[in-house]
């Protein structure tokens, strides 16, 4: 159990008591936040929402959101689906381009439908079929791109899923081993969403007829995927064509979506403090005793073009004049790329000041390695 701070109505570092209370590095979890996000999203689409725990894999966090995410939850390992377990009451759904019988024999025990990502996956099912007393219910991934072929999207490419003939002729052999085929699944990559949106939505429709066809029946679930950015809400306009071009789809089939960044992503935040700093180069330097080894995603490492993060600062001692050099927020690791914020026109940093990086809710466990066995981020929730 994560600990607690007690929650207001303001955000809680605006209360000196809460933050001085905060072991650091760590990340503060917000469920109402959450959860707002999360009905933010699902109203505006209109859909069931799927919610994806790789964003937030945290006991603590899901327990106390998970009695509104009965539209589902996605899983991708033995370890989420663990989390989910007793927890989850609504559907999940495991996918994995790693499946294998462990995994396998692990959702069929707890009702979990698979989303079978290849060829290979369709026979280790078809393989295990006589020993799954309850056979989980299939969804077929299509390849994104594969989907898309033709058309300007944008899209890069990526390994995940089939193409579309190979989707129908996998929903017809699983059929065929008396698996139940529910649906197909495609998902166009993280922050795809204003790029390929309509166009998958207008792709997976016609395939969806043509897998309809080939098995006979109508299937039921289209996961459309989403890859939505925590900007989604920028462009209601965007939104509400992309929703208006869904009614002839949902005319035939349940369309549903799935997130993870935009639901957890505005609930959680980083909190570091600085313990050293130093003047170098015309800059300040703020040495924080949390960086890349707990908030990878910071150091911007897998983005060509870096916009360091401003974080809030709440200063350790009385107010001071700012100062004209930048200051760079930098982590506690010897890594040169270890650098997590910036910030211009602020007061010379001091060791002690509280160094916050909101809206970091999502991927906080997505971390390169153990490198340097440095602590780990203490996890809070507000209560
Ligand atoms: C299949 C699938 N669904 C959903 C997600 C969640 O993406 P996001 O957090 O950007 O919404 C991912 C992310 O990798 C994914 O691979």
């Amino acid at each position: 159990m994560v600990a607690q701070i007690p929650g207001g109505e303001d955000a809680f570092w605006s209360r000196p008591d809460r933050l001085a209370g905060l072991e650091t590095p760590c990340f503060v979890f917000d469920p109402a936040r959450i959860l707002a996000a999360y009905q933010r999203l699902k109203t505006a689409l209109g859909t069931p929402l799927i919610v994806s725990i790789k964003a937030n894999p945290n006991p603590d966090v899901l327990a106390r959101c998970v009695h509104e995410f009965a539209d589902g939850v996605e899983v991708a390992s033995i370890g989420e689906l663990n989390v989910v377990i007793g927890r989850a009451p609504g559907p999940k759904f495991v996918a994995s381009p790693a499946l294998d019988e462990a995994l396998v024999l692990a959702a069929a025990s707890c009702r979990a439908h698979i989303v079978v990502d290849s060829r290979a996956q369709a026979d280790l099912l078809i393989g295990l079929r006589p020993r799954l007393r309850t056979p989980p219910a299939l969804l077929i991934r299509v390849n994104a791109g594969a989907l898309l072929a033709g058309q300007t999207s944008g899209l890069k490419a990526d390994h995940f899923g089939v193409e579309p003939a190979e989707a129908v002729a996998l929903a017809q052999a699983l059929q065929a081993a008396d698996f139940k085929v529910i649906g197909l699944h495609v998902f166009a990559g993280s922050g795809a969403f204003a790029r390929t949106a309509p166009f998958i939505a207008q792709a997976m429709q016609a395939l969806a007829e043509r897998v309809s066809e080939a098995l006979g029946q109508p299937l039921s679930i289209l996961n459309l995927g989403g890859g939505f950015d925590t900007s989604w809400e920028d462009d209601p306009t965007l939104m509400a064509a992309y929703c208006g071009s869904l009614a002839p789809l949902r005319r035939h089939f349940t369309v549903v979506h799935e997130s993870g960044r935009a639901v957890f992503e505005p609930g959680g935040t980083f909190v570091t403090r600085v313990v050293s700093t130093k003047a170098l180069g015309g800059r300040w330097i703020a040495v924080c005793d949390g960086g890349m080894a707990q908030a990878f995603r910071l150091a911007q490492t897998e983005t060509f073009i870096k916009n360091r993060r401003a974080p809030i600062v709440v200063p350790a001692g009385p107010s001071a004049p700012p100062s004209d050099r930048p200051v760079s927020f930098v982590g506690n690791s010897c890594n040169p790329a270890d650098i997590i914020g910036a910030a211009e026109g602020m007061p010379p940093p001091r060791a002690g000041d509280v160094v916050l990086f909101d809206r970091l809710g999502a991927y906080h466990t997505y971390t390169p390695t153990a490198f340097l066995n440095l602590r780990n981020a203490k996890k809070y929730l507000v209560s």
